[in-house]
């Protein structure tokens, strides 16, 4: 897949999750395969702004290149002057947020809203251009049964120039429920000439070379399922699941990479919040092992970083699959926004 200047030899992404696909996830997803880890949306207005909370989430590593940073934002104008912002701070990629649900983005005409205003997703795309950069797009199907449009906006970004689309293919109205109509990946795929990345719903390598095969999609996107599962990546390449000792290992490292990230802010404060952050993922990683329950309600309760540790090199260490040992597995995917 190309995207701009840009060639990748792998066709795997790491979706955009906001709270999620920070530095330090990010770059455990590259290292295990995915050839593109897009940031969380970024909000135009809060770059132009420059506030503190906005700037965190530019930070990136050298290895990241090309890094791709993902935009929200309604008004070309304002699109346009967050892109050279974040030309200026090292992004390789721009992505705009062309499906996001959440009411406060949408009210600003910005995320699923564009769906709705074809030539003004056009213009974001055109305006965001011309800070010098590819620009990619994430749609969704449309904002709700009634208007499936995502072949007219995909041939409208096409037509503005944009450098490739991802379809996640739930209208707006859906939110994440219900199935994800791959066959709206096809269609769109048919439609256009740029590459097309496809997801939804994606929940094992199986899943994602059938994705391929039955859309033709040029890349495939996975959310959800790289929860406390980074290895997703691998294994969607052929490679093994993890050890015991590799999960202990990884998840330690995230945890401490996850504490030295919020550190560099220069808040020593932030350091039991960074605790807290991270007890999502620790809940992510256990799913499915035996004892995860008994391991998730201690673990919520520890607020220093070093007993934490202990505790996760202490669970990880020896964790098996709860199939393996009767215990029954947890799904905790509709805990999930
Ligand atoms: C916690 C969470 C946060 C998300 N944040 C973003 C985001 O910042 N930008 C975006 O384009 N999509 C976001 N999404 C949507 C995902 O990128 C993806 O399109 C969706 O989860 C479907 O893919 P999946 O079935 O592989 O999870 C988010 C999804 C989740 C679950």
């Amino acid at each position: 897949m190309r995207i701009g200047p840009h060639a990748f030899t792998g066709d795997l992404l790491l979706a955009p999750m906001a709270g999620v696909s920070e530095r330090p996830f990010r770059l455990l997803a590259l290292e295990l395969g995915a050839a593109l880890c897009p940031t969380e949306l970024v909000s135009a207005a809060g770059l132009v702004r420059a506030t503190s909370r906005t700037r965190k989430y530019l930070r990136h590593a050298e290895i990241e290149r090309p890094f791709c940073l993902q935009l929200f934002g309604g008004d070309p104008d304002l699109m346009a002057r967050a892109a050279v912002i974040a030309r200026e701070a090292g992004a390789d990629i721009l992505d705009v947020n062309m499906g996001c649900p959440v009411p406060k983005v949408t009210k600003g005409g910005a995320g699923a809203a564009l769906l709705c205003d074809p030539p003004r997703a056009a213009a974001v795309v055109r305006a965001v251009r011309a800070a010098g950069l590819p620009v990619t797009a994430k749609i969704r199907s449309g904002w709700d049964a009634r208007h499936p449009n995502a072949i007219e906006v995909a041939r409208a970004l096409e037509d503005a120039g944009v450098a490739a689309i991802a379809l996640h293919p739930r209208t707006r109205a859906q939110g994440y429920s219900g199935a994800a109509d791959w066959e709206r990946i096809a269609a769109v795929k048919a439609a256009v000439r740029v590459p097309v990345i496809g997801n939804g719903d994606v929940r094992s390598g199986e899943d994602a070379r059938r994705m391929r095969a039955e859309t033709g999609c040029d890349a495939v996107m996975i959310g959800r399922a790289a929860l406390g599962n980074p290895w997703i990546f691998r294994e969607a390449s052929g490679g093994p699941p993890p050890s015991p000792e590799e999960r202990r290992a990884l998840v330690a490292r995230h945890f401490r990479d996850h504490l030295a990230f919020v550190a560099e802010e220069g808040f020593r404060s932030a350091i039991p919040a960074a605790v807290r952050q991270f007890r999502k993922h620790l809940t992510w990683y256990a799913r499915g092992l035996a004892g995860a329950a008994v391991f998730r309600a201690r673990a919520v309760r520890i607020e220093d970083p070093a007993e934490l540790l202990a505790t996760i090199d202490e669970f990880f260490g020896k964790s098996q699959p709860a199939r393996e040992t009767g215990e029954p597995e947890i799904d905790l995917r509709g805990a999930l926004g």
